[in-house]
């Protein structure tokens, strides 16, 4: 089954200048894709679109063969919330939240009970190595702390499609490898798709197909 499918997708920068155009994805259902090519070509404007966060200037985007646009706002609103999983390329953790309660926000908005979302959210937490990070708030957290706990937060839903911007960069590599691991594994146990914009080659090779943007 396809689950997001983009079509003539296009993104302008200015009157006269796109960033890309005519660009078509097809995604199956626990498919993982990784998305590559050099610094400012829009891989992170390409996947905020996938993820329904920004406007295509052409195209449309049907995720489980429905529209976007059609979409009402409240089933938009509510699909995002509950079959995606985004971790940012500026991670943006809620600075008022500490660790655990970060990665159990999605749990609670898709209305599972607070016991669960929290087992859930600390199994992640100290799969990843932040066992010792639970009460920590985001601003005493290193980059690649912060990293950790937005894929935690991405990942403890079970969200339908996982988009990542570069969910590594700020890790060493040991811990990008176990980061990457524990990404590639719960997606596949859910049957998520994944889109995961990288630079690394290994991190790339892992997955099943890979998408170049070039100028
Ligand atoms: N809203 C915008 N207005 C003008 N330029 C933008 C806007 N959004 C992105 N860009 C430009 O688009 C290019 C791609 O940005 P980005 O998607 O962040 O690239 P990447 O993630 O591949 O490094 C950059 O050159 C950036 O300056
Ligand atoms: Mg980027």
């Amino acid at each position: 089954m396809t689950l997001l499918q983009a079509e003539g997708l296009g993104r302008r920068v200015t009157n006269d200048r796109w960033l890309f155009r005519h660009l078509n994805i097809s995604l199956a259902a626990g498919e993982q894709l990784a998305l590559q090519g050099a610094s400012g070509v829009g891989k992170s404007t390409l996947l905020n679109l996938l993820a329904g966060l920004d406007q295509p200037d052409e195209g449309r985007l049907l995720f489980e063969d429905k529209d976007l646009k059609i979409m009402g706002a409240n089933e938009h609103l509510h699909l995002r919330r509950v079959a995606f999983g985004f971790v940012f390329q500026a991670f943006h953790l809620m600075p008022h939240l500490n660790a655990l309660q970060n990665v159990m926000v999605p749990c609670l908005i898709a209305g599972l009970p607070l016991d669960q979302a929290k087992d859930r959210a600390k199994a992640l937490l100290s799969a990843l190595g932040l066992a010792a990070a639970y009460e920590q708030f985001p601003a005493v957290l290193s980059g690649g702390e912060q990293q950790r706990i937005a894929l935690a937060r991405a990942l403890v839903h079970h969200p339908k499609i996982v988009l990542a911007d570069e969910p590594t960069g700020n890790l060493d590599p040991i811990t990008a490898d176990l980061a990457l691991e524990l990404l590639c594994r719960s997606c596949r146990e859910h049957n998520a798709a994944l889109v995961m914009v990288t630079h690394s080659e290994k991190a790339a090779e892992r997955l099943d197909r890979r998408l170049v943007l070039t100028n």
